[in-house]
């Protein structure tokens, strides 16, 4: 017989069958109830022993955190919290939990702190929480991939190792095989990159988008989903140094198509995530209540969790220039009574999360797309206005996140990209490559970043971004 998973079962309503599941304990009561979790879905299997009829070593064997196998049949639950119950025939013990190691990890039957469990990332995904977030991050991913397939975009692995900073911010981490206690110098006492493996120097990628460009100029439609690092020291619950970013770029989409385009993908993930991860958000739904009925009251939120997803699919992002945000910011009771850490003074200051939070969550209670931004703040590539002085910029952002997509138009005029590299300081000779796009068939073409964890943060209702990736890489940290 073959074995089943546990959402397999529980799924198939078929009783008085003959059953082998294997999974991990979740506890084991009176000697006769066990709580059998395979990570097929949040739900756990009870499997009754009759004790009397059971080896006494086997049962000591069987305690929290232990893998096991049971076999039996599946009947009708008499208990009450299951409609399904396995009555066990055999029980082999597959692999032992000792239950004074267990007592000092976080498999332990009690309530550990995020923090706690952020320390022993091996075993966290065993816990409810967590098998729930990763779960709904699996179909996340695969809903992108969904998404971009279905609307006659091509996948493109950009590479991960580039001599480009695609944002022109400086944070990279550098990759080298030079040894770093004896590097190879040049004529001036500077370090050698031409002895380096590339014979150049280069790092880790900040953003697939350069690439992405020159395959959506060939292909159409094109998207990316990979990694990306940034050496950024931000210690916050937004930020990561390796995160994963969908970046789709289109040949003949002006910022308007681009902005459709993010609104639409946007809502198409979050409503698979709705019909397709229901059981482990209604889990998550619960968990957030529970943890903010420790928050004073005008700090819980207003709408729980599916509620704040079906807001989403059902309501239109507003549309706003930046000019009109500033407008809005400046004439703000938080800005008046200087309550903003940083206060706005004038058109051209960059926009703090605290600022865009109060767009969102306070000024116009739904997410936001803020576009032509001032061209200083904003990267090389953007296309400028007639105005002279903002680009085709926007980003998308969301209650509880702040921003979770950026994006624009791209600058398609060869003297204009040019002009704007050189008084940016981008090197237009290592870009050759970038220019090129301009010079042979170039047109309006747009695309977007989508910070892949910030989605998942939104959707799981998680506070820390360390909490929706399997291994967080931050400042200070790269365990396991
Ligand atoms: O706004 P960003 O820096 O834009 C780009 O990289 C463009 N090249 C994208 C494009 O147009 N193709 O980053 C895009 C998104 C942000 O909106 C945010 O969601 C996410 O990537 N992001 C981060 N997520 C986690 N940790 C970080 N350190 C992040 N930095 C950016
Ligand atoms: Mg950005």
């Amino acid at each position: 017989m073959q074995h089943k998973t546990i959402d397999e079962l529980l799924k198939s309503e078929k009783t008085h069958v003959d059953v082998i599941v294997r999974g991990w304990v979740r506890s084991f009561r009176s000697n006769r109830f066990i709580a059998l979790n395979d990570g097929s879905t949040i739900k756990t299997l009870q499997c009754v022993v009759d004790f009397e009829n059971f080896d006494e070593e086997i049962l000591k064997k069987t305690t929290v955190g232990a893998a096991i196998e049971v076999a039996g049949v599946l009947v009708e639950s008499q208990g009450q919290g299951q409609t399904v119950e396995v009555q066990v025939s055999k029980l082999t013990v597959l692999g032992e939990a000792n239950p004074e190691d267990v007592k000092l990890t976080i498999l332990s039957p009690k309530r550990h702190s995020l923090e706690t469990l952020r320390e022993q990332a091996h075993l966290r995904v065993r816990t409810n929480t967590f098998g729930a977030v990763m779960r709904t991050r699996s179909k996340l991913a695969f809903a992108v991939h969904e998404y971009f397939q279905k609307n006659g975009f091509n996948y493109m692995h950009s590479p991960i190792i580039t001599g480009s900073d695609a944002e022109g911010a400086g944070e990279m981490f550098r990759v080298t095989n030079l040894d770093a206690k004896n590097p190879p110098l040049d004529e001036n006492g500077n370090v050698d990159f031409k002895e380096d493996f590339f014979e150049k120097e280069t790092n880790l990628t900040v953003s697939g988008q350069l690439e992405a460009e020159t395959y959506a100029m060939a292909l159409g439609k094109v998207y990316t989903f990979g990694p990306t690092f940034r050496a950024e020291n931000s210690n916050t619950s937004r930020h990561l140094a390796e995160f994963w970013m969908i970046e789709p770029e289109v040949a003949f989409n002006d910022l308007d198509a681009n902005m459709d385009l993010a609104e639409d993908f946007i809502k198409y993930v979050i409503n698979y995530a709705l019909e397709n991860c229901a059981d482990d958000l209604e889990f998550l739904e619960n968990r957030l209540l529970e943890e903010e009925k420790n928050k004073p009251q005008d700090e819980r939120s207003e709408m729980k969790l599916r509620e704040k997803l079906r807001f989403i699919l059902e309501n239109n992002f507003k549309r706003v220039s930046y000019t009109e945000a500033i407008d809005i910011l400046k004439r703000s009771k938080p800005n008046q009574k200087k309550k903003f850490k940083y206060i706005i003074e004038e058109w051209g200051a960059d926009l703090q999360s605290e600022h865009e939070r109060f767009l969102v969550e306070k000024h116009f209670k739904s997410p936001v797309i803020l576009f032509d931004y001032p061209a200083k703040i904003k990267a090389f590539y953007m296309r400028l206005n007639d105005d002279g002085k903002t680009v085709r910029a926007m980003d998308v952002l969301f209650p509880g996140i702040g921003e979770i997509v950026g994006g624009s138009q791209r600058e398609e005029r060869y003297d204009v990209l040019k002009q704007k590299m050189e008084a940016m300081d981008i090197s237009t000779e290592e870009l050759y490559w970038y220019l090129d796009l301009r010079k042979f068939g170039t047109a309006v073409h747009s695309g977007f970043g989508l910070g892949f964890e910030r989605l998942v943060q939104f959707t799981t209702g998680m506070g820390n971004i360390r909490d929706v990736i399997p291994y967080p890489r931050t400042p200070g940290n790269a365990e396991f």
